[in-house]
C-alpha cells in the first residue's frame, strides 16, 4: 500500500509580514512517496533531485521528521519507507524544505486512514521545518499545507487564519541561481526594531489584509514595503533594487523578498501582468549574468 503526495512552494514573510504571513503559489513544488512496509521504523530508500545533499536519516530529514513525529503522536509502529522527489531548488526562499515536511505529514495521515484533520497536521509539518532550518517557524509550511494566503496570528498556541485573495491575484517570482541558506539569512537580523519602524510595519501588515479581503489592488500594493528585514536581506541578492523598479515600472503592485531569499515575488493584478513582470525580472538577472527561472502562478 503506498501514497503519493504533491505539496507546492510558498511565498513566506510577503514584505511586511515576516514569520506571520505567506502564500502557497501552483508550482514548483516537492513529491512524496510513502509506502507500508511490513518491519517497524522510518527509512528513506531514495531521494532525487537534491544534488545527494539531504540525509537519508529519517531524523536528520524534513519529510522523515514529519512522518516520525505523526506515528509518535497516534502511537503508531507502522513501518514507512520514504521516497523523495525535490523538485525545487535549495535555499531559494521557495520553502523547499516546509513542501516536503508538509507532504510526509499530509501523506502518512492518508495513507494511515486520515484520522487527523488538516489543521492537525500543522505541528508535525513545523517540527520538520525545525531541523531545516533551526527556527519553527509556520510562514511556509501552513500556506503548502491549507494553500491560499494564511496568516499565523499567534505562535503559542498556533492560531493560524487563511486570508481570503481577490480573484485577479497574480504572482510572478523569479528565482536566481544563487543560494541563500536560511538560518544565515535569520542570523544577520536585527534583535532590536526601532518604535518609529514597527508602527510602519503594522500599518502596513494590517493594510495588506484589508487590501486582499476587500480586494482593494492599489492598498495591496502600497501595503507591500519591508522596513524591517528587506532592507538588511537585500544585500545578499545582486540586482535587488533594479529588479524591484523594473518589477514596478512593469505594472507590478508590489514586490519584495520570497521567504528568506534570494528569489523575489511580485503581486499583480492579472495573469498578462504577471507574466511581462515576469520578463523584465528576468532581463535583469540576465544582464547580470546570473541564471533564474521565472514562475507565475494565481494566489
Ligand atoms: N519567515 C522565514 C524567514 C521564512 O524569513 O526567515 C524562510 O523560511
Amino acid at each position: 500500500e503506498s501514497i503519493r503526495v504533491f505539496a507546492s512552494a510558498t511565498v513566506a514573510n510577503v514584505a511586511c509580514g515576516f514569520d506571520i504571513l505567506g502564500f502557497a503559489v501552483n508550482a514548483p513544488g516537492d513529491e512524496v512517496i510513502l509506502k507500508k512496509k511490513n518491519t517497524p521504523g522510518v527509512t528513506i530508500s531514495q531521494i532525487t533531485g537534491d544534488g545527494g545533499r539531504l540525509s537519508l536519516n529519517s531524523q536528520e530529514n524534513t519529510v522523515g521528521v514529519a512522518v516520525l513525529q505523526y506515528l509518535n503522536k497516534i502511537g503508531s509502529d507502522q513501518g514507512i519507507d520514504i521516497t523523495l522527489h525535490k523538485k525545487m531548488p535549495f535555499g531559494s526562499g521557495l520553502g523547499s524544505s516546509a513542501a516536503s515536511a508538509v507532504a510526509g505529514a499530509f501523506a502518512i495521515n492518508e495513507l494511515l486512514g486520515g484520522s487527523l484533520s488538516t489543521e492537525e497536521l500543522l505541528p508535525f509539518a513545523i517540527e520538520g521545518e525545525r531541523i531545516a532550518c533551526g527556527s519553527a517557524h509556520a510562514d511556509n509550511v501552513a500556506p503548502s499545507l491549507f494553500g491560499g494566503f494564511v496568516l499565523i496570528r499567534s505562535y503559542q498556541p498556533l492560531d493560524v487564519v487563511r486570508i481570503n485573495t481577490p480573484p485577479e491575484l497574480y504572482c510572478a517570482i523569479i528565482h536566481p541561481q544563487i543560494e541563500v541558506p536560511t538560518k544565515e539569512a535569520r542570523n544577520i537580523l536585527k534583535k532590536n526594531i526601532r518604535m518609529e519602524d514597527a508602527i510602519t510595519q503594522w500599518g502596513n501588515v494590517a493594510g495588506l489584509i484589508a487590501g486582499l479581503m476587500q480586494s482593494d489592488y492599489a492598498l495591496i500594493g502600497r501595503s507591500l514595503q519591508d522596513v524591517i528585514v528587506e532592507p538588511v536581506r537585500s544585500i545578499l541578492i545582486p540586482g535587488f533594487e533594479k529588479v524591484k523598479q523594473a518589477s514596478l515600472q512593469t505594472g507590478a503592485l508590489g514586490c519584495g523578498i520570497s521567504g528568506s531569499g534570494p528569489s523575489i515575488f511580485s503581486l499583480c493584478r492579472g495573469q498578462e501582468t504577471a507574466v511581462q513582470v515576469g520578463k523584465a525580472k528576468q532581463q535583469i538577472f540576465e544582464q547580470l549574468g546570473i541564471g533564474c527561472e521565472v514562475y507565475t502562478s494565481q494566489i
